[in-house]
């Protein structure tokens, strides 16, 4: 969901914009000087980043992951990463008609992060969180994602420990991802805290797992271990997970080794 915000305007011109599209970019609607009432107003209209809905319904991962879980993690904490960054881009034109991915990028500041960074990188996070899940999700790769995960971790087994293992030894609120070394050209595991995202540093991710407490608290308590494994078990998304390494393959000249993608 995205909204249009006009300053000086009547109330009744305050309203939803619902269905925009996932990560629209502000839209500036051309200058007008007067309402249809006739009362003045200020010159410019913004539409902001929306809300997306994750690729599935609230009660879709039952019993792994609760739409309790979902209604609070999505409708509430991510939500209020939205809304926390459509008022800091009300004060900053310099960020006007970037893309999330571009905002993540420029906020980041090479490691000096900007007010904004922490709310966009979170709305990023989250979005690529949700579709890095899928009902009746688990298992194990298809044959070509597989095969990469096997040269690049002697074998599934020993990635999905690994993985475990990176989730269960991130100290205090963070990620863990998989992701695509553009220059090394192979996977790699990788833990980032807080709002951290790889997008940072041009890797290209292939999975994430939130491992912030707010995103398994209700369902396992404080059993952080339970809730990683059932991850992995039940939810993660390898359909999401293969294309997206055949969207990286079609942008990165991956030469030889050549990822085979199934
Ligand atoms: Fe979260």
């Amino acid at each position: 969901m995205a909204y249009c915000c006009c300053t000086s305007a009547p109330s009744s011109f305050h309203h939803l914009v619902t269905n925009f599209p996932p990560h629209s970019k502000r839209l500036k609607i051309p200058h007008q000087n007067r309402w249809p009432d006739g009362t003045q107003r200020t010159s410019k209209v913004y539409a902001y980043h929306g809300l997306k809905t994750p690729p599935y319904k609230l009660d879709a991962l039952e019993p792994y992951m609760s739409q309790r879980t979902l209604e609070m993690h999505w409708g509430a904490h991510h939500r209020g990463y939205v809304e926390g960054l459509n008022k800091q881009l009300e004060k900053n034109d310099a960020l006007y008609g970037l893309t999330m991915d571009e905002l993540v990028k420029v906020t980041y500041n090479n490691g000096n992060p900007l007010p904004e960074f922490n709310n966009a990188a979170q709305v990023w996070n989250h979005d690529f969180f949700w579709e890095s899940m899928q009902p009746g999700g688990g298992d194990t790769p298809k044959l070509g994602l597989l095969k990469q995960i096997e040269k690049d971790f002697g074998s599934f087994t020993n990635f999905r420990e690994n993985f475990i293992e990176a989730a269960l030894t991130l100290f205090g609120s963070g990620w863990v991802w998989l992701v695509l070394k553009r220059k090394e050209r192979r996977l790699e595991i990788i833990k980032t805290s807080n709002a951290i995202t790889p997008l940072v540093w041009d890797d290209i991710p292939i999975i994430s797992l939130d491992v912030w407490e707010h995103s398994y608290y209700l369902d396992y308590k404080n059993d952080k271990g339970k809730y990683v494994s059932m991850f992995m078990n039940q939810l993660v998304s390898w359909d999401a997970a293969t294309a997206r390494i055949m969207r990286a393959e079609a942008f990165v000249n991956l030469g030889e080794p050549k990822i085979p993608v199934a």
